[in-house]
């Protein structure tokens, strides 16, 4: 059967398209999953794509994409910044994540500079905009994908 990714975004991410469009972009959240679906089908992944603006919602998906989902990508939104709950969750489940953030998060405001998240992520991609969730959906599958050779050859 073929992997499936967990893709969540938090809070204020179902506004894209007209949130912040000289910030976040023109594109709405449905654009995105769009592509991601597109590109997943071609890395030959499935993809479950979600969005929250609860925290707690976020963590049951998290607890629930054990034994279901092989990877996350999560753009936690303003969680980043103060959620040590979905980090906790994400070291719970272990499961490979990606944090994106459409922004750079690095350029603008101070209190968005450090995330609790980035400590549960295997690689974090900020700034590039709807292309993140696309480099995202790369780098986890060639993380999965080298994960099972790895395995294939011990045994
Ligand atoms: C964001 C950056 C966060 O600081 C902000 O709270 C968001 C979106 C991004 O994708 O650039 O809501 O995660």
């Amino acid at each position: 059967m073929a992997d499936t990714l967990l893709i969540l975004n938090g809070p204020n991410l179902n506004l894209l398209g007209t949130r912040q469009p000289e910030v976040y972009g023109r594109e709405t959240l449905a654009d995105i999953e769009g592509a991601c679906q597109q590109v997943a089908q071609g890395f030959g992944v499935q993809v479950d794509f979600r969005q929250s603006n609860h925290e707690g919602e976020l963590v049951d998906w998290i607890h629930e994409a054990r034994g279901r989902s092989s990877g996350i990508i999560i753009n936690p939104a303003a969680y980043s910044h103060t959620s040590v709950a979905i980090l906790d969750a994400l070291l719970a489940v272990e499961i490979p994540t990606v944090e994106v953030h459409l922004s750079n998060i690095h350029q603008r405001d101070e209190f968005r500079h450090h995330s609790y998240v980035s400590k549960a992520a295997k690689g974090v991609i900020c700034g590039f905009g709807s292309l993140g969730y696309i480099l995202a959906i790369q780098a986890l599958t060639a993380e999965l994908r080298a994960a099972k050779q790895q395995q294939m050859a011990k045994s």
